[in-house]
């Protein structure tokens, strides 16, 4: 990491290149053929640092898990390119074993065997000597609290602890690399609370993670950047601080003491704003602000405060600015 100032901005942390864990660029893969050809994935380039969680989110269909797919090696791209650590996964072993992957519907484990046997065969299967898969499958399995289940075939366990031992199995040959399709879908707070924590735990020690969800609150709360894919077009790509921070800049709530006037509330309308009892939420410019406190007058103004935006918020917006005209 290095610290670097930049005139009119306070100083941030920009991670160096060697950190780089995930690199794509331009990745682009269509389906279907003559009229029916579409591009799934359209020049999406995506970089994720060591320790990074990156939130990458989007509609369905709008080309996340394709997008997963040819990170990890499972679906080649037409065009563009990926590098994990530098190597791309469609040539090299060795970039293969950096990348450990939860897709849609926990794929990766056989529902027959057991946590224990689920963990020793996808060690070995990367290459992990089988004493050395034993033992970190252990360590794995008392870490996520399965210890007591480490012996029962995985179709007999609940939701939750499946995702768990997937995500334990994704992590046994120790990648530097996490891709997390979905990983709290069909959980239950608890066992959501769960996986949150594990996230942010396996990020801790400087893993990086590329997570995909629907429920935006778990992203906002995790990911440290986030990329936003409309179909297959990537929208923003920029750190969540960041993200939330420019869209709250021009979100205000006032409270006033009293409750506007018919009149006022028409006044207040027309300049963009919405009154709910003594509360008026407004988002625009400084002058449009100014316009409506005097359209509030004479009521005592008690508070204006920047309202700060939400994920969700954030997300339709930006995803209906990008809606292309429909022909
Ligand atoms: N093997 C395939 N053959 C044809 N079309 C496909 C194939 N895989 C994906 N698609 C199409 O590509 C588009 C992107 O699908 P993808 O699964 O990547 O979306 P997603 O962003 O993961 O959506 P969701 O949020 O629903 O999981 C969809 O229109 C899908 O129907
Ligand atoms: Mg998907």
């Amino acid at each position: 990491m290095q610290l670097i100032n930049r005139p009119g901005l306070e100083q941030v942390t920009e991670p160096s290149p060697s950190s780089v864990v995930l690199a794509t660029r331009d990745l682009s893969k269509a389906y279907g053929r003559g009229k029916r050809r579409f591009e799934a994935v359209n020049q999406v380039s995506l970089t994720l640092h060591r320790g990074e969680v990156l939130a990458f989110l989007g509609p369905n269909g709008a080309g996340k898990t394709t997008t997963i797919k040819m990170i990890s090696g499972l679906v080649r791209p037409d065009r563009g390119q990926v590098r994990v650590v530098g190597e791309d996964p469609h040539r090299s072993a060795r970039a293969l074993r950096n990348i450990g992957a939860v897709l849609e519907g926990n794929r990766n484990l056989y529902w027959r065997l057991t946590p224990e046997e689920n963990l020793e065969y996808f060690g070995v299967l990367r290459q992990v000597p089988r004493k050395i898969a034993h033992r970190r499958g252990l360590e794995l399995l008392a870490r996520f609290g399965l210890e007591e289940k480490r012996r029962t075939p995985v179709q007999n366990l609940s939701r939750g602890m499946q995702q768990k031992v997937a995500i334990a199995v994704s992590l046994i040959h120790n990648p530097q690399l996490l891709l997390l399709d979905e990983p709290t879908l069909g959980l239950d707070v608890e066992a959501s609370e769960t996986v949150k924590t594990l996230v942010r735990q396996i990020a801790k020690e400087g893993r990086a993670i590329l997570l995909t969800t629907h429920q935006l609150d778990v992203a906002e709360e995790l990911s440290d950047r986030v990329a936003i894919i409309r179909r297959g077009r990537m929208i923003t790509q920029q750190s969540t601080e960041s993200l939330l921070r420019e869209f709250s800049d021009s979100a205000y709530r006032l409270e006033v003491d009293g409750v506007p006037t018919e009149t006022q509330r028409v006044a207040i309308a027309r300049l963009g704003g919405h009154v709910d009892g003594q509360s008026i939420t407004y988002a625009g410019t400084s002058e449009g602000l100014y316009a409506l406190l005097a359209a509030l007058q004479p009521l005592p103004l008690m508070s204006v405060q920047r309202d700060r935006a939400d994920l969700t918020q954030v997300f339709l917006k930006l995803v209906q600015d990008n809606q292309e005209p429909t022909s």
